[in-house]
C-alpha cells in the first residue's frame, strides 16, 4: 500500500457525543530502528516483541467543536489530571494525521490516558500512547466509514501511529512486529508495522521481559535528537547494512529456536545502538554505571549456569532482560539476589510477550 491508500474518503455522517477506547502495549526492539528519513521513514528495518503488561489505556471523547477559530480542538489528561505539556506533541500528531483523517479539525477531542507503568519509570510511553491514540482515531473512522475491513483498519492504525512515533507502529499487534522494508519479509514496508507471519519456534512462546529500572529520570537526549544525529554519522551506512544482516540472521534463529544465537544478535544490537550514540557528533551517553554492572552480572551468570538469559536496551539506561518462560523462577531469584541493588529503589517490572492492542 502507498500513501494515497490511507487518505480518508469524504464522510457523510456527523457524529454527536461518542467515545472510543483502546489499550495498547509497549514493545521492545530486538533489531533496532535508529536513524530515519522524513516523518519516521526508518533508515533500516526493525523487529520487536510486543509486550503485555506495560501498556497505555486511552479514551477519546468526541463532541462537536465549539471553538471554531482553533484549527484543532483537544484537551489531554494523564491519570485524570490536565497535562498541558503533552499538547505540543498531540498538536503535531493532529497536523500529521490530518491529510489521512479529515475529521480531526471538525470535532473537539477529550483525550484521557493512563499508563500501567509509572510515568517516571524511564519507560517511554510514546509507543504505547501514540498507538492507543491512533487506534481510537481508527475506531472513529470505522464508525464514519461503513465498509472498512480489519486488515485495512490495522494497517492504517499502524501507519498513523508511525506519524506520532516510529516505534509506535510496532505496538498495534503482536507478538512480533516488523517495521521497515526487508527483502526476506515480503509484506514489510517503511510506512507501517506488520505482524511477522514467519515461522517461530515454540521456545520463543511466552518469552519473558523483566525491565530493570536503572535511571528513572527524563532522558538527557531525546529520541528525535538521537535519530537526527545518525544523519551524517560516520558509521551510518555500515550500521544500516548490519541491521539488515542481523534481521536476516534473526529470522533463521526464530525459526530454529537457537537461543544461543538469539543472545548474540540481540545483545550485539543493543550495544551497537548505544555505540552509535556514543560516536555521534555531539556524542552522548545514556548508559549509567549500573547499566554496565547489570550487563556484566548477566554475562557472569550465563557463564556459570546454562541459562539463556540475555539483555537488550532501548534509548535509555534501563535494562530489558529476555528469557524463556521455563527459566522464570531462577531468573527472578537471580534478579532479587544480585541485580535489584543496581535498580532505582529496587524497582523492576515483570512483563512478557503480548499479542497487541485491545479495544476497551
Ligand atoms: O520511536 P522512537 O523515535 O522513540 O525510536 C525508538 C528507538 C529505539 O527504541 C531505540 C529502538 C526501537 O526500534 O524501538
Amino acid at each position: 500500500m502507498i500513501y494515497k491508500d490511507f487518505i480518508s474518503k469524504p464522510y457523510t455522517d456527523q457524529l454527536e457525543e461518542v467515545d472510543f477506547g483502546w489499550q495498547s502495549p509497549s514493545n521492545i526492539a530486538l533489531i533496532k530502528y535508529w536513524g530515519k528519513k522524513e516523518i519516521q521513514i526508518p533508515a533500516n528495518p526493525s523487529i520487536s516483541f510486543t509486550l503485555d503488561k506495560c501498556h497505555t489505556k486511552t479514551r477519546v471523547q468526541v463532541s462537536p467543536k465549539v471553538q471554531l477559530e482553533k484549527e484543532f480542538s483537544f484537551e489531554v489528561l494523564l491519570d485524570g489530571k490536565p497535562k498541558p505539556d503533552f499538547a505540543p506533541k498531540i498538536e503535531t500528531f493532529f497536523k500529521r494525521v490530518q491529510p489521512y483523517l479529515s475529521f480531526v479539525d471538525s470535532y473537539h477531542f477529550k483525550i484521557q490516558t493512563t499508563n500501567s507503568f509509572p510515568h517516571s519509570s524511564g519507560i517511554a510511553s510514546s509507543a504505547s500512547g501514540m498507538s492507543a491514540l491512533a487506534l481510537c482515531f481508527m475506531s472513529m473512522e470505522k464508525t464514519l466509514v461503513s465498509d472498512m475491513d480489519q486488515e485495512y483498519f490495522y494497517k492504517k492504525a499502524s501507519f498513523l501511529a508511525r506519524l506520532g512515533s516510529g516505534s509506535a507502529c510496532r505496538s498495534t499487534q503482536g507478538p512480533l512486529m516488523v517495521f521497515g522494508k526487508h527483502q526476506e519479509i515480503p509484506q514489510s514496508t517503511n510506512l507501517y508495522g506488520v505482524n511477522y507471519q514467519g515461522e517461530v519456534h515454540d521456545r520463543f512462546k511466552n518469552y519473558q521481559d523483566t525491565v530493570l529500572l536503572v535511571d528513572v529520570g527524563e532522558k538527557k537526549v531525546s529520541s528525535t535528537v538521537g535519530h537526527d544525529l545518525v544523519n551524517g554519522h560516520p558509521f551510518a551506512t555500515a550500521r544500516f547494512e548490519q541491521a539488515h544482516k542481523n534481521l536476516s540472521a534473526l529470522l533463521q534463529i526464530l525459526k530454529q529456536g537457537d537461543l544461543e544465537a538469539f543472545t548474540k544478535v540481540v545483545e550485539s544490537e543493543a550495544l551497537m545502538l548505544h555505540a552509535i550514540m556514543m560516536s555521534s557528533m555531539p556524542y552522548y551517553l545514556l548508559l549509567r554505571p549500573n547499566t554496565l554492572s547489570i550487563i556484566e552480572k548477566v554475562w557472569e551468570y550465563r557463564s556459570e549456569t546454562n541459562s539463556n538469559l540475555c539483555f537488550t536496551l532501548d534509548a535509555g539506561a534501563n535494562v530489558h532482560l529476555l528469557y524463556p518462560e521455563a527459566e522464570k523462577e531462577t531468573v527472578i531469584q537471580f534478579i532479587r539476589n544480585e541485580l535489584v541493588v543496581y535498580c532505582k529503589n529496587e524497582q523492576y517490572i515483570c512483563d512478557q510477550i503480548g499479542f497487541g492492542a485491545k479495544k476497551l
